[in-house]
């Protein structure tokens, strides 16, 4: 999937599915972002049929997009859920995830998260550190329970991807060091209220290439040999997420080849394999559509001022990231040389240097591509911007499924206190 293949042009102007972007944009207002419903139903399906011959859940990275719709699209056809706090837990269960579908990761879970999590009856925790294993241990005897755990073991290994979505080096706050695994399962074994039953790895995001997972996935293997042989009963496997997307021109390995490669290095070991897809599931099923404010002429260069700013959209300034932009009207076939930049107070809101975008002039619509994940979920109201609403479309129908909020919905959050 490249990030026009659900948002493409006809006649000159961009659809998403069979509705054209500029009809959506006089209902909404921009900024908002919109998601295609049958890319994420079709990505979805494309990871169903690369696993169906190994027994295998899908739980979809909720921090990717947490919105109910998402949620409720993935959880129809069968979608598990990787959470990492009590908020999207709830936000899976309320979209209708079960709860034995439901693995939660994460460093530092709150004894409140743990017993909640107890409280549903989650499929397993991925516990990251053993003073964690000690908690959910105490909390579950208290509980008059069991949690089902898997450790999350760090393989140092290299996810040759940006250093801030990196997870799997030995220097990353994530996991248990491979080094200490069979000593961490021992104590596992012997603690009461906890169930051993799997191991569980996740080296980083946006991964383009199949050896760094490759490498990890090996030692898993190794380790699953050597954790049995000490005597656990070792039934799942996590292999964690990371597959990467096309943002411009990167080739990322298909769904089938990275599910080949997995069956290859694990489907031997008999377990049930669990995959944790983000990105790839969300990543090119959603855009930010933005209008032009104004079209700013500076010393040297030409600014497109955009209403959406690093508040909505903020991953190129965080992590110097790449999103193809492109006019949604292209009757002009004029290319220019643009900055394209947000309103925000800060030189870091730019979305883009030196690009070429069609001519464009105020009140045009711009896309932001590839924007559906860890878009929308990290946005934020710096500057009091209002969070951009968020609207699905299936074939010609489209809904808002998060509203813009009000000015007063926002003030009203603030408490002035009564020496005031
Ligand atoms: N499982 C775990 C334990 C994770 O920490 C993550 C992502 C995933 C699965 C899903 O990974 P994916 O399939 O989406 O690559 N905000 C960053 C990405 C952070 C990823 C964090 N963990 C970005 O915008 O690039």
């Amino acid at each position: 999937m490249t990030p026009v293949t659900y948002f493409p042009h006809k006649n000159n102007e961009m659809f998403v599915e069979d509705i054209a972007i500029s009809t959506i944009a006089k209902q909404v207002k921009t900024p908002f972002y919109c998601y295609s419903s049958t890319a994420i139903e079709t990505s979805f399906q494309d990871y169903q049929n690369a696993f169906s011959d190994q027994d295998t859940l899908i739980c979809y990275a909720v921090k990717a997009n947490s919105n109910q719709a998402v949620l409720a699209t993935l959880a129809k056809l069968g979608s598990g859920a990787d959470v990492v706090s009590m908020g999207e837990i709830r936000r899976a269960i309320t979209a209708g995830i079960p709860a034995d579908k439901i693995v939660y990761s994460g460093v530092a879970k709150t004894q409140e998260e743990i017993e909640y999590a107890l409280s549903l009856g989650i499929f397993q925790f991925n516990v990251e550190s053993e003073p964690e294993l000690e908690l959910i241990s105490k909390v579950a005897t208290s509980l008059n329970t069991t949690a089902a755990i898997s450790f999350r073991i760090n393989p140092n290994v290299c996810a040759q991807t940006h250093e801030k979505i990196s997870t799997g080096k030995a220097e990353n706050k994530f996991g248990v060091p491979i080094s200490k695994a069979r000593l961490a399962y021992k104590q596992a074994a012997s603690l009461p209220g906890i169930k051993v039953q799997g191991v569980d790895v996740h080296i980083g995001s946006q991964l383009t290439n199949l050896a760094p997972f490759e490498e990890a996935y090996q030692h898993i293997a190794q380790l699953v040999v050597e954790l049995r042989a000490d005597g656990h009963d070792i039934s799942v496997i996590d292999v964690g997420g990371g597959l990467g997307i096309t943002y411009l021109d990167e080739i990322i390995p298909s769904k089938k080849t990275y599910a080949d490669m997995v069956k290859a290095q694990l489907g031997h070991l008999n377990c049930k394999i669990i995959i944790e897809p983000g990105r790839s599931l969300l990543g090119n099923a959603g855009i930010l559509v933005s209008s032009v404010v104004f079209v700013k002429t500076g010393e040297e260069r030409q600014f497109l001022l955009l209403d959406a700013g690093m508040n909505d959209l903020i991953r190129p300034s965080m992590y110097d990231a790449f999103h193809q932009i492109i006019a949604v009207n292209q009757e002009s076939n004029a290319l220019k040389t643009y900055d394209v930049v947000g309103p925000v107070c800060e030189t870091g809101d730019t979305f883009a240097k030196a690009r070429q975008v069609h001519q464009s002039d105020a009140g045009d619509l711009i896309a932001i591509m590839s924007s559906g994940a860890y878009g929308a979920v990290m946005s934020s109201s710096y500057n009091t911007r209002m969070l951009a609403p968020e609207v699905m479309v299936k074939g010609n129908e489209f809904a808002v499924v998060r509203k813009r909020p009000s000015y007063e919905d926002i003030i009203k959050q603030d408490i002035t206190p009564s020496w005031l």
